[in-house]
């Protein structure tokens, strides 16, 4: 079989038979084979071990034949490098056990070491580029995102300890923000050049700002590690903002990504319109309409690949990851659906 580099295509706006599909949270508590790993192993023991974690990342593209690969691990990995003491708790998500609340917890953070660090992390990328024949996917977690984790020291609703660092210390938060884009940049680089052929950006809550305090407190920080990476211009980058994000679209017109990724709260059309049709587009199906019968689904899953197609640079995903809800035969269906239905 040759390579299937589709997504790269659309990614990149060319012309493409048909939408790429993928599905972020793509490996995981869905499948019952991952499920089972995940009774002896936690995320983080996965993670360290290479030929387990190149596995479960090769699993979804086997089971669901999707187009492209995302690499195993989370958003919190790099932050042990640079000083973070922290745990992924089941069913509540990262807990951090030295959260940053000040200005010398901040200054206390250290550059990151990928390959001294999170070398585990760089094999796991060179093990499935050998053995991938579709494009591998690397990410990491955006600063606002990030901060959020760190801050509150756990998941959030109203993030209020991060909107009290960042509207009361602006300064301090601005410093936590640039140690951050460094880690991920760098960070992103080293999955490059260990063989990771895209990257995307996860902001998943940075919706939670009006667009003026995005522009003034965020976006700067993202434009800094898209410039970081400009010189790699082989490989797509895309950034998600994550969920209600549609009021930021119209702020990102400077940012050096390829794609944006856009919730299911504004219609493809609408997001292209709101992004000025600078970007390739990726999403949008509600990952809650997983849970209705297949032929709701299909309908949902028309309304986006219809606007979708209508220019180049559409990539098939959908409006946040997966819940471990989902049905594996109906993402079979719903995936072979895009991949037909898309064609001409
Ligand atoms: O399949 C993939 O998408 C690749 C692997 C991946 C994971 N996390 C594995 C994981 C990716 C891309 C992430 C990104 C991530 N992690 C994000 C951004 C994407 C998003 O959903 O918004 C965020 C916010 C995190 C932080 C995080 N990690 C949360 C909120 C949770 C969920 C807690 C829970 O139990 O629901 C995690 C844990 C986590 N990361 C799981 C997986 C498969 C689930 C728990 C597990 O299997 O151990």
């Amino acid at each position: 079989m040759s390579f299937n580099d589709l997504f790269l295509r659309a990614c990149f706006k060319q012309d493409v038979e048909r939408a790429p599909v993928w599905y972020m949270r793509q490996a995981g508590r869905y499948d019952p084979d991952y499920q089972k790993i995940k009774e002896k192993y936690s995320l983080l023991e996965i993670c360290s071990q290479p030929e387990l974690a190149a596995e479960v990342t090769l699993m979804p593209v086997r089971k669901l034949g999707v187009d492209a690969a995302i690499l195993y691990s989370d958003i919190m990995n790099p932050v042990a490098s640079i000083g973070i003491d922290f745990d992924i708790v089941k069913n509540i998500g990262p807990v951090i056990h030295n959260p940053v609340r000040t200005r010398q917890d901040v200054e206390r953070l250290r550059p990151v070491q990928v390959e001294a660090d999170l070398g585990h992390v760089l094999e796991t990328i060179k093990i499935l580029d050998r053995e991938l024949k579709v494009p591998l996917i690397g990410f990491a977690g955006a600063p606002f995102t990030i901060a959020s984790y760190l801050i509150e020291g756990k998941p959030s609703k109203n993030y209020l300890r991060t909107k009290a660092m960042m509207y009361g210390d602006p300064e301090t938060w601005q410093l936590l923000m640039r140690k951050l884009a460094d880690m991920v940049a760098t960070y992103l680089r080293e999955q490059i050049r260990a063989g990771a052929k895209a990257v995307q950006l996860f902001d998943s809550w940075v919706g939670a700002l009006a667009p003026h305090d995005f522009t003034r407190f965020v976006l700067p920080t993202i434009e800094s590690i898209f410039e970081q990476l400009s010189d790699l211009i082989d490989v797509p980058k895309i950034y998600f903002p994550g969920v209600s994000s549609g009021e930021l679209l119209p702020t990102l017109g400077q940012v050096k990504a390829n794609v944006i990724g856009l919730d299911w709260r504004i219609p493809i059309e609408e997001g292209r319109r709101r992004l000025n049709h600078r970007f390739a587009v990726q999403g949008n199906l509600d990952p809650t309409v997983l849970m209705a019968p297949m032929p709701v689904i299909e309908e949902a899953a028309k309304f986006v690949i219809d606007q979708g197609m209508k220019e180049p640079g559409f990539v098939f995903n959908l409006g946040h990851g997966l819940f471990p809800e989902a049905s594996l035969e109906k993402l079979k269906e719903l995936t072979a659906f895009v991949q037909q239905y898309s064609s001409r």
